[in-house]
């Protein structure tokens, strides 16, 4: 955080970290005013604002954007599907939108998005995105590399959830990308909300300073039922026809390892990146085990219902990793760590080794750290500031997670330099709604998964 130093290296090794998601204390950097794009829109000093990836995450994130004291306005929108587009416009432009933002109103006066500027199909990042000085990056994670680099090179401030990539030429597009980010002063936010929250911002910067001793083991946990299914025969009933291949993995994107990562990617990386910005790193090697017991039929594509993965980091010292999706099991979403001095049993409380309390913070009145994201970032950009450069720390985050899935589905140690250089890419040669993804199913509608001992995964 604030007061932590800042590493600027490149390269893509574990030790290249970024310690903190913000640039140092009092080195905000002044920056031309670069909020020069095409949209007109009323107010001609406005921030505008484009959203790609209109589902769920990015409704809520431009709610976020819109709900902050800058002036900024949404002037542009793209999904691949229009009806998303369509349900997500017609969301946010609700008479009352209180049950998103907690506070009663509409944000009719923000949202200037004509006919014109909402855009459906592969290409619609390439069109919202000179439209807008920020752009929302929402899709799926298997996409966030591509429009990443587009959002940089063509200049624009960024917000973008986590995971950024799925598979490691991904990372190293992004960490590409975020390199020319700090170059050209572009603020990038990435939602790993915890960097975020007041619960942890203290909370991490007291035991990077040593409040418990040495970290010497971190446990960090998802376990919950899991996520949503959008089944083949709903989608094509509401199209009216079947679906093709690539229309039904795009709906049903969650089960597809180009699009989502695997779980272990796709939730579990908000809890292995608390684990990193402890210990100030990225783990040196990983070995677990997983598999699917619960998630046996075709709807659950190729991916696991649970991971077990052992991280090491280069002073030895280990983070236990458990990530699950099977109802009915215990529910956990968490991180605990032991230090030789004491124990972080909780987010928000540290304690010594006998027990009496070094810190206790109550996170129950804490501003919502989604809401903190757009905040901030919509305030540096709103004063010219250049603060955020989180790029590189969601990049090794996301790498972190897909160390972890390489380690589950081979059964292997897997070494972090092997797996961030590896040159196995999951993503499609072509998009098209006609185009073969990278998996199909067999006669069953079944999709293969991965056989430890027998995948490759570099
Ligand atoms: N930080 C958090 O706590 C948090 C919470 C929820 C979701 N997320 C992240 O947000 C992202 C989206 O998740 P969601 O829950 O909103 O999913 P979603 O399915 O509700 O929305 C994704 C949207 O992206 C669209 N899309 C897919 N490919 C696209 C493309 N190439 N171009 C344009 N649009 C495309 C889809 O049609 C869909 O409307 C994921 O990366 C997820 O991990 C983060």
């Amino acid at each position: 955080m604030s007061n932590t130093k800042h590493k600027r290296a490149a390269g893509l090794g574990r030790r290249d970290f970024v310690k903190t998601s913000t640039l140092a204390a009092g080195a905000a950097l002044l920056v031309p005013n670069i909020l020069a794009a095409k949209a007109h829109i009323d107010g001609s000093d406005a921030i505008k604002i484009a959203l790609i990836g209109c589902g769920g995450r990015g409704t809520g994130a431009i709610m976020q954007a819109l709900s902050t004291k800058e002036n900024v306005r949404l002037v542009a929108m793209a999904d691949a599907f229009r009806d998303r587009l369509d349900d997500c416009y017609k969301t946010i432009t609700a008479e009352d939108v209180s049950d998103w933002t907690g506070v009663a109103g509409n944000f009719k006066e923000r949202i200037q998005v004509p006919e014109e500027h909402k855009f459906s199909g592969f290409d619609a990042y390439l069109k919202a995105i000179p439209l807008a000085d920020v752009v929302i990056l929402t899709t799926p994670p298997g996409f966030r590399p591509i429009h990443f680099e587009e959002a940089i090179r063509q200049n624009k401030q960024v917000f973008m959830e986590k995971p950024v990539a799925t598979d490691a030429p991904g990372i190293r597009r992004v960490l590409a990308a975020a390199e020319e980010a700090k170059k050209k002063k572009l603020n990038v936010v990435v939602g790993l909300q915890r960097h975020y929250q007041t619960e942890y911002r203290k909370w991490v910067e007291m035991m990077q300073a040593g409040a418990i001793g040495d970290i010497v083991t971190s446990r960090v946990y998802w376990n919950n039922d899991g996520v949503w299914v959008r089944t083949r025969e709903e989608y094509s009933q509401k199209a009216g026809r079947p679906l093709t291949e690539m229309e039904y993995q795009m709906r049903n994107w969650y089960y597809f390892n180009w699009l989502c990562g695997d779980h272990i990617c796709e939730q579990h990386i908000h809890n292995l990146d608390v684990g990193n910005w402890v210990k100030n790193g990225y783990p040196v090697r990983a070995q677990g085990m997983g598999g699917r017991q619960v998630r046996t039929g075709p709807d659950f594509g190729e991916i696991f219902d649970h991971h077990f993965v052992e991280y090491e980091y280069e002073d030895g010292s280990r983070m236990i990793s458990q990530c699950r999706h099977q109802p009915g099991t215990m529910s956990r979403v968490t991180e605990t760590f032991q230090g030789t001095n004491g124990t972080a049993p909780k987010p928000g409380v540290l304690l010594t080794r006998s027990g009496h309390e070094i810190y206790k913070h109550d996170g129950s009145n804490d501003p919502n750290p989604y809401q903190v994201e757009h905040d901030e970032l919509f305030a540096a950009i709103a004063k010219g500031e250049y603060r955020y450069a989180d790029a590189e720390n969601g990049a090794k985050a996301t790498m972190t997670s897909i160390l972890g899935r390489m380690a589950t589905y081979s059964g292997n140690i897997i070494e972090w330099d092997a797996a961030i250089n590896s040159e196995m890419s999951l993503m499609p040669q072509t998009f098209a709604w006609d185009a073969v993804p990278p998996v199909l199913p067999d006669e069953n509608g079944m999709y293969a998964c991965a056989i430890p001992g027998k995948t490759k995964v570099l």
